[in-house]
């Protein structure tokens, strides 16, 4: 037998297996080793979340510690006051750990950099004076468009000290999302960067934002990190290089004391409609839960650990599990400015076993990729030192689970599969590694003090392994407390359908015998590729900017490496069909719209779309003639002739996949 044969048999054996257990080595030096959290928590999951945020730095102590009078406009830990910068760096270097690395940044051209906690703190200390200067104050909204370098974490850091909300764009997205997201928040300053790296080439990325900037008359400031020496113009008044400013500015800046229910961050994510959702998270719940998932979640042991998270910033994961979290709990992180496969397909591992990684968090469609890519890489590297891994973003199909455990973990490392959303803020559902069993697809169960249940379309509980709409029915300390100026969609987008306290997440899911969820995917219109979430009316309207379109529909198809792919029905001007220029010209349009990460997969050209006779798109019928799945009900059809026609179009344009 091969080597890959003989790999194929062992995954085959393992997938045999229903449950998988830590090892008795990793449960005895375990934080928690059994369930008496969960019992404490729902004993009093007040008194339980109060004394996880009395883990926290407090400049005054709150008054209450719930306040769920005007759900579900909830508050946590009122009255108190703390920062959490200063809850990250200062109290850490006030305890004498300073010296401890808080990044080793390793750049895609092999280049690397180590932070300690004091390095961070001084640079953040300067970059929040710079920002001060600059007139930035408490509540005023910075953006933050960087890449994958220490100053991004430098940045969200430094506005977090003086209680400016940050509005991070991930580096992905196009100069125009910066500018629709800018405008907006009604941003007062931009943080971004000359130009950034990918793969080997450097893109402008600071002229990009000049090219559509103009109009956004509270955009007063643009701090430029020098990172690629890409030319760009500085225009006077508005634009300062990061260096010059930083070694300019005044060396020492208070934490300021903020409410605890200060906004400390505003995240645009896709939701039903075209225009995303500012979700905003406020300061002292958010830590709290943070803080307190990443330390147990992850069995966290700062003086020895280090952690390696492969999300970017500018995403939930990010903020949370990147920056907030370990920067809180004191950790050591690998943080890898490139792509997984630049220099070559075993950076991660060649990055694990220099710096000795112990804790890797990463998405299931990574490790698909990986998969792909044959374990050579991985088997490459020593990883020895690894002894719990993470994953997040998606469902995680037991295939890759099995590949995770057995390829990267050695057979030796726990998984959790960590369900979570921007809005949720902090880990939901999951395992505690040391103190239960793992299912290869299943979540787990809510974390102590959370409550999740599955219910039907009138919000009654459904039966053990029966589906339904996944709600989370108790406040938790991290979750999202508004969006952004709009208060009636925050209602009506996850309290109205069953009433506050249930939370409606969006998801489909079912609770097994065992009380473990399996979460299926989202029941809205938004498409997961890749662990990114999109909306399909997002990608519509960017298709539907083109000159040569008429009309499109866009729908997620399965798709193996991906999760979910975009496809898009496209209905272009005088009804005929394009060629492929005109796919090229449509991938590249939205790509400048939204993002690259946004570029259809697949394009189909339709001469017309299925429709209700009121008008409304029937997606659900395209995902089936996208997936060649047999068509469900078409009598409410305005033109049923219309499938027919479409079928032959993807008989036509089946070689179009690529
Ligand atoms: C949606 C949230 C949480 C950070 C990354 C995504 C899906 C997320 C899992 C998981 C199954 C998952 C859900 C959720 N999702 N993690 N472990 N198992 N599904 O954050 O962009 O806000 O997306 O991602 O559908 O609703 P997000």
């Amino acid at each position: 037998m091969t080597h890959a044969d003989l790999l194929e048999v062992e995954l085959e054996e393992l997938l045999r297996n229903e449950w998988f257990d830590p090892s008795e080595d990793f449960v005895r030096d375990a934080l928690i080793q059994d369930l008496s959290v969960h019992a404490e928590a729902e004993r009093d999951p007040i008194a339980w979340w109060e004394k996880q945020a009395a883990a926290l730095d407090w400049f005054e102590p709150w008054t209450q510690v719930l306040g769920d009078e005007n759900a579900p406009f909830y508050r946590w830990f009122e009255g108190g006051k703390l920062n959490l910068s200063h809850n990250c760096l200062d109290r850490h270097v006030a305890a004498g750990i300073g010296d401890r690395v808080a990044l080793h940044w390793h750049g895609e051209e092999g280049e690397s950099r180590t932070i300690t906690y004091a390095q961070l703190l001084a640079d953040v200390e300067r970059c929040a004076n710079v920002l001060k200067a600059r007139g930035v104050g408490p509540g005023d909204v910075v953006g933050i468009y960087l890449p994958m370098i220490p100053e991004v974490v430098v940045a969200m850091l430094a506005c977090a000290r003086i209680g400016a909300p940050h509005n991070v764009v991930f580096g992905g997205f196009s100069a125009e999302s910066v500018h629709e997201r800018m405008a907006f928040s009604n941003a007062s300053a931009l943080i971004t960067v000359d130009g950034a790296r990918r793969k080997g080439r450097t893109a402008a990325v600071k002229s990009e934002v000049d090219r559509v900037m103009d109009g956004l008359t509270h955009l007063e400031t643009i701090l430029v990190v020098r990172h690629t020496g890409t030319a760009c113009e500085m225009r006077a008044e508005r634009d300062l290089w990061w260096d010059e400013a930083l070694a300019a500015a005044e060396p020492h800046c208070p934490a300021e004391p903020l409410d605890s229910e200060h906004p400390l961050f505003i995240l645009y994510s896709s939701g039903s409609t075209a225009k995303p959702k500012g979700i905003e998270h406020t300061t002292g719940g958010y830590l709290t839960g943070v803080a307190w998932s990443f330390k147990h979640v992850f069995d966290l042991k700062p003086q020895t650990d280090v952690y390696f998270c492969t999300a970017d910033v500018g995403w939930i994961t990010g903020h949370s599990y990147i920056v907030y979290g370990p920067l809180a709990n004191g950790a050591t992180s690998v943080m890898y400015e490139g792509a997984p496969d630049y220099p070559h397909q075993g950076i991660w591992w060649e990055l694990c076993e220099r710096y000795g990684v112990t804790i890797f968090y990463t998405a299931p469609t990574a490790i698909r990729t990986c998969m792909k890519w044959g374990p050579e890489p991985v088997r490459a590297h020593d990883l020895s030192s690894l002894r719990l891994l993470g994953s997040v973003g998606e469902p995680i199909n037991p295939k890759a689970w099995v590949w995770y455990w057995l390829v990267v973990g050695g057979g030796r490392c726990p998984i959790v599969d960590t369900w979570w959303q921007t809005e949720t803020g902090q880990m939901v559902i999951t395992t505690l590694p040391g103190a239960q069993r793992m299912k290869p697809g299943s979540a787990g169960t809510p974390l102590p003090g959370m409550r999740a249940a599955v219910v039907d379309e009138a919000g009654r509980e459904v039966q053990r392994d029966t589906q339904g709409l996944l709600t989370l029915n108790r406040p938790w300390p991290g979750m999202l407390r508004a969006l952004y100026r709009e208060p009636d969609r925050y209602v009506s987008a996850y309290w109205e359908r069953f009433g506050a306290p249930t939370y409606f997440v969006g998801d489909a899911s079912r609770q097994d015998h065992d009380g473990y969820f399996w979460v299926i995917g989202r029941v809205d219109d938004v498409i997961n590729v890749s662990g990114h979430r999109l909306s399909t009316t997002e990608v519509e309207s960017a298709i539907v900017s083109h000159p040569k379109v008429a009309e499109a529909a866009v729908i997620g198809q399965s798709d193996e490496d991906t999760g979910q792919a975009i496809c898009a029905f496209v209905t272009l001007r005088g009804g005929i069909d394009g060629d492929d220029a005109t796919i090229e010209s449509l991938r590249d349009h939205v790509a400048q719209r939204i993002g690259k990460l946004a570029r259809p997969k697949r394009i189909i050209w339709a001469g017309d779309l299925p429709k209700t006779r009121s008008g409304k798109i029937m997606r659900r019928l395209l995902k089936d003639i996208a997936e060649g799945r047999e068509l469900g009900d078409i009598t409410t059809l305005r033109d049923p002739d219309v499938m027919a026609q479409l079928s032959a179009a993807i008989v036509r344009h089946g070689a179009d996949e690529d």
